[in-house]
């Protein structure tokens, strides 16, 4: 089977893990400390922070932006299911503005109107890592009096109008997840460029103590601590900086491949019949193809979306749903009507995620628009 996402590992990493594994210390230490200053200048920003999930790193960006209980975020539907679930652990409610058609990205023209006195924060999206429209959401946010928080789990190097994913809003959150552009086994990463908020996050991430795990390492940190908040234990290991630091060092290089391949399906696909590939937004930018998403017209074919990925996956192409639109899921469905959420309602029926990975042969890419192809024309309605 041909997988979605396959992680890049070279020895690199492996030396690393094993230098770490031998070096005494496997929790939060110097290659953390490494990895955070690394990311801070891939980035261009003040801090970087490792935690240990992207999702972890999402409940801290949201809890350092005052987040409370009552307090409503607007975000997209079309997004994993941390996205909204962090704004409910910190009290809040996810408020669901729709996607536009071509990229799935949040419709930025329409988050003025879901603003209400209750709104703390705006959390978009950048939906398989092509940089939603920043400008106006930062311009809309600052005359609001917003806080933007980006989740750009799929969008580590990609970048908007010149300036890197990360460096825009107030807090931006990535996640090192296997399957991303970036892997460290498990893991998250924040960027920011606010002295106040990375401090209010650090605090979070290791119990609310006032002082960094890695103020521990050799001895050198004060004995005693403080606690200032009831925080959480989401610091980011030396293991994981072992494999995070050459992932880093290769990333250009992965985000080229992807970029190739992706052209590459584009090029292909356009010659399927009732299959098309994700739209390219308008202005300057650089995708970071964490995911090749299609839309299948489903209404051509004589099944449903799930029919084909079942399909897909018999022949051995390991397709994936990105994602189940969050107001169709039990927890979500009372948050928001459907029939508010056209679009995103329409695409959580059509589209299905091809494997993408940096060490996918170009004759991997032929493979799976051939099997797809077959499938397609095997289900099509005549007449359609
Ligand atoms: C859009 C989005 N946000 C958040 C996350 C959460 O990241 P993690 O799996 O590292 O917790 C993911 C990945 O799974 C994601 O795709």
């Amino acid at each position: 089977m041909l997988p979605y996402a396959r992680p890049s590992i070279t020895d690199a990493e492996v030396r690393e893990v094993e230098d770490c594994l031998r070096s005494g210390w496997l929790s939060t230490g110097p290659r953390a400390q490494r990895f955070e200053a690394a990311l801070a200048e891939r980035l261009g920003v003040r801090h970087a922070l490792g935690v240990s999930s992207g999702t972890a790193a999402l409940h801290l960006a949201v809890l350092a932006a005052a987040v409370g209980p009552g307090d409503e975020v607007i975000t997209t539907p079309m997004t994993w299911v941390s996205t909204a679930n962090v704004v409910l652990h910190a009290g809040g409610r996810p408020v669901f503005v729709d996607v536009e058609p071509e990229t799935l990205n949040l419709d930025v023209g329409r988050v003025e109107a879901a603003i209400t006195p209750r709104t703390r924060a705006v959390l978009p999206v950048h939906y398989a890592g092509q940089p939603c429209d920043m400008d106006p959401l930062l311009e809309l946010a600052q005359a609001r009096g917003l806080s933007v928080i980006e989740d750009a789990a799929h969008a580590l190097g990609a970048s908007y109008k010149g300036r890197a994913i990360g460096s825009l809003g107030d807090v931006t959150m990535f996640s090192f997840h296997p399957a991303k552009n970036l892997t460290t086994g498990e893991g998250g990463g924040l960027a920011t460029n606010s002295d106040e908020l990375a401090e209010r996050m650090r605090v979070l991430r290791f119990h609310g103590i006032d002082q960094r795990p890695d103020a521990r390492f050799g001895g050198r940190g004060a004995a005693s601590y403080d606690l200032l908040a009831a925080g959480f234990k989401y610091n980011f290991t030396d293991l994981q900086a072992a494999i995070g630091l050459h992932q880093l060092e290769r990333l250009d290089a992965m985000n080229e491949r992807r970029a190739q391949l992706a052209k590459l399906y584009q090029a292909r696909l356009a010659q399927i019949p009732h299959v098309r590939a994700l739209g390219t937004v308008p202005y300057e930018h650089v995708h970071a193809w964490h995911i090749l998403v299609v839309q299948v017209d489903v209404d051509a074919l004589g099944v449903e979306r799930d029919a084909v990925i079942a399909a897909l996956r018999e022949e051995g192409v390991g397709a994936g749903l990105h994602f189940v639109p969050l107001h169709q899921l039990s927890l979500y469905r009372d948050v928001a009507d459907p029939a508010d959420l056209p679009v995103a309602t329409e695409a959580g029926r059509r589209i299905l995620t091809l494997p993408l990975f940096p060490d996918m042969s170009d004759a991997d890419v032929d493979f799976v628009v051939d099997t797809l192809e077959q499938v397609v024309r095997r289900h099509t309605r005549s007449g359609a």
